[in-house]
């Protein structure tokens, strides 16, 4: 007989708990699947950021699964509504309790209320981790569009190569532009996450960076943000209307860390992209794709997705 757990929420009580259960279960589905739990470290305090970030950025929103008896916590699901769609992400089942409906009774309430909104439900899922792959197609997600992901050392004198075309008109975004930078990512992707965009540049929790690049008229190109905490390196979330102006803003987000080897999720259809990557050093990690439950409009531009925030 499926025991799914009693739902409820995540509260600041259960940052440590949480963080144990994203690591173990990451690890252990890693390892015995694909001999690759190491890539998920032998601690599990830096995982207490997630929910850390997601308490500032959508309180209350995450949902647990809970042991009945026992209270003890079964698994967890991010969720992140955002005007025009909800995200998910991460999803997680402790690795005793995966195999009997946890994460479907999760997600099924979370895809009721955005199906209500008349919204979709958006998310990045591994295509090595056919689990949850096979979890989201049954749900009804179909997969839209294919990541590489993309590790980049970066050499502590910085990457080997001048600047990219465009790299100079690349500044800091300011305070004030979540509006604009909001309305940049809605014309070519679709979505609307401006709150996001002001959570990065306000900067509450965690360490992040934002860069914008605008053409000589001032018009914006692109952004991209990183996540430059020592317990979350990695390149996105980022939008640009083209390879050029992508080349150039992860150009300046990998001189910005130098030392360190972030994670990009390159779109695959790329292709050039992909190749300058290789050519900086950058290795595949893993593949994921972007898919969505409901209806989405035609993407244009490049859009960068990331594991935290996931809110693509
Ligand atoms: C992915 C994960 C969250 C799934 O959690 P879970 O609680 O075991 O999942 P559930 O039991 O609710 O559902 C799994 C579904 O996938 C189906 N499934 C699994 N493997 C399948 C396969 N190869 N083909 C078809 N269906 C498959 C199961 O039959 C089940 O469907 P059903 O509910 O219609 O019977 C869990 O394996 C996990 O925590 N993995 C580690 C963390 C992770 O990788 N998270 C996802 C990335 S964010």
């Amino acid at each position: 007989m499926k025991r799914p757990g009693v739902l409820g929420t995540v509260g600041p009580e259960d940052h440590d708990a949480v963080a144990r259960l994203l690591h173990r279960s990451l690890v252990a589905w890693y390892e015995s699947k694909l001999r690759q739990g190491h890539r998920f470290g032998s601690e599990s305090e830096p995982y207490r950021l997630i929910p850390q970030v997601y308490a500032t950025l959508d309180p209350g929103e995450a949902v647990a699964s809970r042991d009945e008896a026992t209270g003890e916590l079964l698994g967890v699901c991010f969720v992140h509504p955002r005007p025009t769609h909800v995200s998910v992400g991460i999803v997680a089942t402790s690795p005793e309790a995966q195999g009997r409906g946890v994460a479907r009774a999760m997600l099924e309430p979370v895809l009721a209320k955005a199906h209500s909104r008349g919204v979709p439900v958006r998310l990045v899922s591994s295509l090595l981790n056919l689990d949850s792959f096979s979890l989201y197609s049954r749900l009804g997600f179909v997969p839209h569009t294919l990541y590489q992901d993309i590790v980049v050392p970066v050499p502590a004198a910085g990457l080997p190569v001048p600047p990219p075309v465009g790299a100079s008109r690349i500044r800091q975004a300011r305070s004030d532009e979540a509006p604009r930078i909001a309305e940049l990512e809605r014309r070519l992707q679709g979505i609307d996450r401006e709150q996001d965009y002001r959570f990065f540049l306000t900067n509450p929790v965690g360490d992040w960076r934002v860069w914008v690049e605008e053409s000589s008229r001032g018009d914006l190109l692109g952004v991209m943000v990183a996540s430059l905490h020592p317990h979350h390196g990695m390149i996105g979330p980022g939008v640009a209307v083209d390879e050029t102006t992508a080349t150039a803003l992860l150009w300046n987000a990998l001189d910005a860390m130098r030392g360190g080897s972030p994670v990009i999720l390159a779109p695959c259809a790329a292709g050039g992209l992909v190749r300058t990557l290789y050519s900086w050093g950058g290795r595949n990690l893993e593949l994921h794709a972007a898919q969505a439950c409901g209806r989405i409009g035609l993407a244009t531009g490049l859009a960068f997705p990331t594991f935290l925030p996931e809110s693509a």
